[in-house]
Parts: C-alpha cells; sequence; structure tokens
C-alpha cells in the first residue's frame, strides 16, 4: 500500500517573478485556495495521508499552511467564516507532514533524493503542485495511479498528449503501448526540440516511483542545465525493470506559467468555487424543505 507522498517545492518559480520573490511558487491561490493544499487534498483522496515536503529558503509558508493558526481560527470561531477554513482542517486532522530542505536546487531528481529520509524504502507519489491536475466527478489523477500501481507494481508517470511545438518543455517518453492509455517505456528524453522529440507523449508532475529510483538518482550525473533530471533516472529504472506511462483522466493546468494559471483560475471559479457556493447557499433551504416534510 502507497501512504506517502513527496512534494518537491523547492524551486525558484521564476517564471512568476516578482509574485515568487518572497513567496513559493506552491502558495499562489488558484481562486481562494493554494496550489499545494489542491495537491495534498488529491493525494489524500488517493489514501496517502503521509505527505513530505521538500522546502527551501524562503517557504516557511509551506509549513505554517498546514497548521493550526489560533488566533485567526478564535476570532472567526462560531462565525460562517469557520466554513472557508473546513478543507484545510480536514488534512491538517488527517495527515501527517514532515519537511526536509533542499540546500542547493540542482533540479527535480535531485530534490526527489534529498527527500528520501523522509520516505525510507517503500513506493511513494510525488506530485509536482504546480501541475494542477482536476478531474470533477470522476477519480483523482493520484487515485487513478494508486489503482495502477497495485495492478503493476512498478514506477509509473504520467503522461498527455502536447502539440508537437511544445515538446521542449516536457521529458517525453516513447514506448510500447500495453493498453489504450498505458505504454511500457523504452524511451525518454529530457525536453527534446520538436524534430528530435520521440512522441508527443509529455510527462507530468505526478509519478509513482519504487524505492530503488534513490540510488539511480544518485548514479545520475547532472544533465541538460546543469540539473540532474529525473527522467535520466527512471530511464535507466525502464531498462533495467519496467515504467509505465499512464495518459490520466482529467485536465491538467500548467500553473507554472501564467497562461496557465489563468485557465486554472477561470476553471476553478466555474466549476469549483461557483458550485461550492450554491452549495453553501442551498443547505439552510435544504434545511428547511427537510423540517418542512418532517412536520407534514
Ligand atoms: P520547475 O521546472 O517548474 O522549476 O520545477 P521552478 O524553479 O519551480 O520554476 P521556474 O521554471 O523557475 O519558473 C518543477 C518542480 O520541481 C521543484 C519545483 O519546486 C517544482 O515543483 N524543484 C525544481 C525543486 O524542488 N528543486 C529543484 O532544484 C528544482
Amino acid at each position: 500500500m502507497i501512504k506517502k507522498c513527496l512534494f518537491p517545492a523547492a524551486g525558484y518559480g521564476t517564471r512568476f517573478l516578482p509574485a515568487t520573490k518572497s513567496m513559493p511558487k506552491e502558495m499562489l491561490p488558484v481562486v481562494n485556495t493554494p496550489l499545494i493544499q489542491y495537491g495534498v487534498e488529491e493525494a489524500f483522496e488517493a489514501g496517502l495521508n503521509q505527505i513530505a515536503m521538500v522546502t527551501g529558503r524562503g517557504k516557511r509558508s509551506l509549513e505554517d499552511h498546514f497548521d493550526i493558526s489560533y488566533e485567526l481560527e478564535r476570532e472567526i470561531s462560531n462565525t460562517d467564516k469557520e466554513n472557508a477554513l473546513k478543507g484545510i482542517r480536514r488534512l491538517i486532522d488527517n495527515c501527517t507532514f514532515s519537511y526536509t530542505r533542499q540546500i542547493e536546487m540542482k533540479g527535480l531528481g535531485h530534490a526527489i533524493l534529498t527527500g528520501r529520509p523522509l520516505i525510507g524504502d517503500e513506493a511513494f507519489a510525488v506530485v509536482l503542485a504546480d501541475d494542477l491536475c482536476l478531474n470533477p466527478g470522476g477519480d483523482g489523477v493520484l487515485t487513478q495511479m494508486v489503482k495502477l500501481y497495485n495492478q503493476f507494481r512498478c514506477s509509473i508517470v504520467a503522461i498527455q498528449e502536447v502539440p508537437p511545438e511544445e515538446t521542449s518543455k516536457y521529458g517525453v517518453i516513447a514506448g510500447e503501448a500495453i493498453r489504450d492509455d498505458i505504454f511500457r517505456v523504452d524511451r525518454m528524453v529530457e525536453k527534446p526540440k520538436p524534430e528530435d522529440a520521440p512522441s508527443n507523449l509529455a510527462i507530468i508532475g505526478r509519478y509513482i516511483l519504487t524505492p530503488d529510483i534513490f540510488d539511480l538518482i544518485e548514479q545520475t550525473e547532472p544533465g541538460k542545465g546543469g540539473e540532474i533530471q529525473i527522467t535520466d533516472a527512471l530511464m535507466k529504472q525502464a531498462q533495467a525493470g519496467c515504467v509505465l506511462a499512464y495518459k490520466f483522466q482529467g485536465q491538467r493546468f500548467d500553473c507554472g506559467s501564467a497562461e496557465g494559471y489563468i485557465e486554472a483560475t477561470n476553471f476553478c471559479y466555474e466549476n469549483i468555487y461557483k458550485a461550492e457556493l450554491e452549495r453553501q447557499r442551498r443547505k439552510p433551504l435544504e434545511a428547511v424543505e427537510l423540517k418542512e416534510t418532517s412536520v407534514a
């Protein structure tokens, strides 16, 4: 059973400057909820309640978010405003949170390796919170991946089709399709130019990794941009055994970019925020209707 989910959150978030100068990118709100909270909710929904975060300098607000805020909570207790904290309270009450710091930002592979002491020797999930994944009305992306892991017991990366001109933003895979939505990976290229890309199937920020990945990352030399890439370690894992790529159900927004962030905000406002307001509005009415029915 997978119980742990690692959130590498030490990156500088340079694409979102100046907002990210003194604030973690993962705390950017999509409507009224920070990106990191969406990610932890997705993990919790998938049954992963041991949350491990790799943070860095200037990221302490991540820890504070998953803690009690005594003064504020006392101030709003017994008012309607308490409702707004229900979601985060549910996570705080049901998950454990542990943190470690990445001292030098040497890439995603290095950030994952930094999380090793928090994970130990077991399979775990990885969520990049700036990739917001939503599947309203259906299973979340991590839930889908955990189900797949329980069947195949190997590392799994989430993929989506991207326009050919965008391959240079992603790790891109090639492999044999073993189901419409599952590929057995045999090649992976980090940020290829369109002409060098082995396909248009791009890895997004959801992974399930078996713990042998840590030794493989340790043996990985820095690649593009001097960073230790997780794709290089995954490629070794694919050659030695098996790595699956899974075309998930749902939508993914690249909230590390302004365009993706705006799209996510519009989507969440229409599909989550307004629906919740409507539910709250209807609640007192339903209570009255229920009372009237029971009296009748
Ligand atoms: P990104 O490639 O989006 O980098 O990292 P970034 O620094 O966050 O953002 P930009 O490109 O400068 O705007 C993908 C994920 O990996 C984490 C980031 O926090 C993000 O969740 N990461 C990246 C680390 O934790 N450490 C690193 O050294 C690099």
